[in-house]
């Protein structure tokens, strides 16, 4: 069956989140999700776990200046360059120290940036011990944003992620409030939700069942870190999950059981209510 998209299959290799003190921060992700933090040629901090890393650097507080997909090989990745040159984008230098040359970026309508790319073949994995064994990959991020329909229509027309699902009011002229976006047959890499403002809202680990979620939430708990939301089950992507808040106040969620969609699935529908965001109690409302 042919790909519907150049960006088939992708996934989330790393983001990028800045602070006043990326030392500070970096510290709370290292011992949070058992990372360990690696001083990189442009002053910022690459904190690396087993399957999991993060960018942290100097910045504005709070934002997250970039996402980074990893495509599958160069060829894919030239492929996807032909492609949105096709489009128009306009490519510029990719902004990570974790990919390897031939990696580009583009802006998105909120101004963050999206590189596209392959890792460095030489990336330090350490060995795991603590919380570092416990699984969890880095799977998903997602934004809020007062332009919505601007960013749905660049993700998914522009860029070519696939849409999983959307939300929509259910009065009036049933306004689409966020929407869940694939680049491989996980139900979303990315989701952007409608807000009053651009900020990062959270970014998303990967565990293999329930019981990781537990083991999570207990190594949580024995380092003083309380859940903010969950447990629950979100409706789009069916995924159990607890989310905690980073010292920044960006949210970092633990997730299992992510539903995994093939490629031909068609978008579906889902109302804006709390019951979307949550099936088992309170929703987190971004609009
Ligand atoms: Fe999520």
């Amino acid at each position: 069956m042919p790909r519907r998209s150049p960006l088939w299959p992708a996934q989330l290799d790393h983001i990028r989140l800045d602070a006043a003190d990326p030392a500070e921060l970096a510290a709370f992700y290292a011992a949070t999700l058992g990372m360990t933090a690696l001083a990189q040629a442009d002053g910022s901090l690459l904190l690396v776990g087993p399957a999991r890393r993060v960018v942290i650097g100097g910045g504005v507080p709070g934002t997250q200046p970039y996402s980074a997909f990893r495509l599958a090989s160069p060829e894919q990745l030239g492929a996807l360059r032909t492609h949105l040159e096709g489009q128009g984008a306009a490519l510029l230098p990719s902004p990570t120290p974790v990919f390897a040359e031939g990696a580009f970026a583009v802006r998105d309508p909120d101004g963050r940036l999206v590189a596209f790319g392959l890792p460095c073949p030489d990336l330090p994995e350490p060995p795991p011990c603590g919380t570092a064994a416990l699984p969890g990959r880095l799977q998903h991020t997602v934004v809020a944003s007062p332009r919505l329909p601007e960013m749905m229509r660049f993700y998914e027309d522009v860029l070519g992620f696939v849409p999983s699902d959307y939300v929509h009011e259910t009065t009036g002229n049933r306004e689409t409030t966020a929407a869940f976006y694939r680049s491989d047959p996980e139900h979303h890499s990315f989701a952007v939700f409608r807000a009053p403002q651009t900020r990062p809202d959270h970014h998303a680990y990967e565990t293999t069942c329930w019981n990781d979620i537990r083991d999570w939430a207990d190594a949580m708990a024995a380092r003083g870190t309380t859940l903010w939301w969950g447990p629950g089950r979100h409706g789009p992507g069916n995924n159990l999950f607890f989310m905690i808040k980073d010292p920044q106040g960006c949210l970092i969620e633990l997730s299992a059981e992510l539903e995994v969609v093939p490629d031909a699935v068609e978008k579906r529908s889902w109302p804006h209510e709390e019951r979307t965001l949550n099936l088992w109690g309170p929703g987190f409302m971004r609009s």
